[in-house]
């Protein structure tokens, strides 16, 4: 499995398993048909509520959790001090693991809907990112990072954190005019400038995506794929991929599992990437 490096020279599997969806036999089925492809990078939250389902898939599997990387997302009500060092833990319960090797804040405070509307529940940026470096310190989290943040957010998250900002999670699929969410080049291009890895959710404008996967069936997709032998969702994930970032699609069909891994034995043309820059 290919690598990136995050900030401090370790490793993070460039695709990883998406789980959001994934519940009870269905995630336990997906993760351990995934672990048994080669994955080793899940993708978890405290809010998918199928942290235990992907506890025990691991235990079934065998893989020593040292092979392992993890990541799990603090929910957007939880973000003062305690209730973010007690949501870690119950997660770290849930997971049955001492540590995750990355934890993130799902959503930035303010964009709880009800925060926003009574802005005195906002929790302020400086009270979350000390909790997170609590967490950082005791060793629960290997890496912090962040989800959904803008430049702005992740300028000031940096200013404040004494341990690296490793991660951006954002919504990032090849550029679809029928979703307005897809995050922009610029905010990738900096992140990545900044030393902040970013890891694209949605990758391939499906799932929680508004756009529903519609990209997929764009005749240029099937063009360049037929090409090479591959098909539109390993185009599209291709394209992710080679913007320097990792990519956490999700599936529960053990065809699609393979799929997305078998992306690493060819490469886009720059022709194709001008072309598919422009979809
Ligand atoms: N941080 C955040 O706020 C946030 C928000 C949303 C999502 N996420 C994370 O990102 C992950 C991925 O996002 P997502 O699940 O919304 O969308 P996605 O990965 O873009 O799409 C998942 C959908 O694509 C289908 N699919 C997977 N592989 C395929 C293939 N090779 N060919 C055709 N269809 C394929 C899956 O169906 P099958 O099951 O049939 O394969 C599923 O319906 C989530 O699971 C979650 O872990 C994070």
């Amino acid at each position: 499995m290919k690598t990136q490096k995050l900030a401090d020279g370790s490793n993070i599997p460039v695709i990883g398993l998406g789980t959001a969806g994934l519940q009870g036999e269905k995630c336990e089925q997906a993760i351990k048909w995934a672990l048994e492809t080669g994955y080793r990078h899940i993708d978890s939250a405290w809010a998918y509520k199928n942290q235990p389902s992907i506890a025990q898939a691991i235990k079934q599997v065998g893989i020593q959790r040292k092979d392992l990387f993890i990541t799990s997302k603090i929910w957007r009500d939880h973000l003062s001090y305690e209730k973010a060092l007690n949501q870690c833990n119950e997660i770290l319960d849930q997971l049955q693991m001492d540590y995750v090797d990355l934890l993130l804040t799902h959503w930035p405070s303010n964009a709880n809907v009800r925060s926003a509307q009574e802005p005195e529940n906002v929790i302020p940026l400086e009270e979350t990112i000390s909790a997170f470096n609590e967490i950082h310190k005791t060793g629960k989290a290997k890496h912090i990072g962040v989800s959904n943040y803008n430049i702005n957010l992740i300028k000031q998250a940096q200013k404040i954190s004494p341990a690296n900002i490793a991660v951006n999670q954002v919504h990032f699929h090849l550029s679809d005019q029928n979703c307005s969410e897809n995050t922009s080049q610029t905010l990738i291009d900096f992140c990545l400038r900044s030393n902040v890895m970013v890891t694209a959710y949605c990758p391939l404008a499906s799932g929680w995506c508004p756009a529903n996967g519609g990209i997929l069936k764009h005749p240029l997709l099937h063009e360049i794929a037929s090409k090479h032998n591959k098909t539109p969702a390993q185009i599209a994930l291709r394209w992710v991929i080679e913007r320097g970032v990792t990519a956490i699609p999700r599936s529960g069909s053990q065809n699609h599992l393979r799929e997305n891994m078998e992306i690493f034995d060819f490469e886009l043309s720059e022709t194709e990437t001008v072309k598919l820059n422009t979809l």
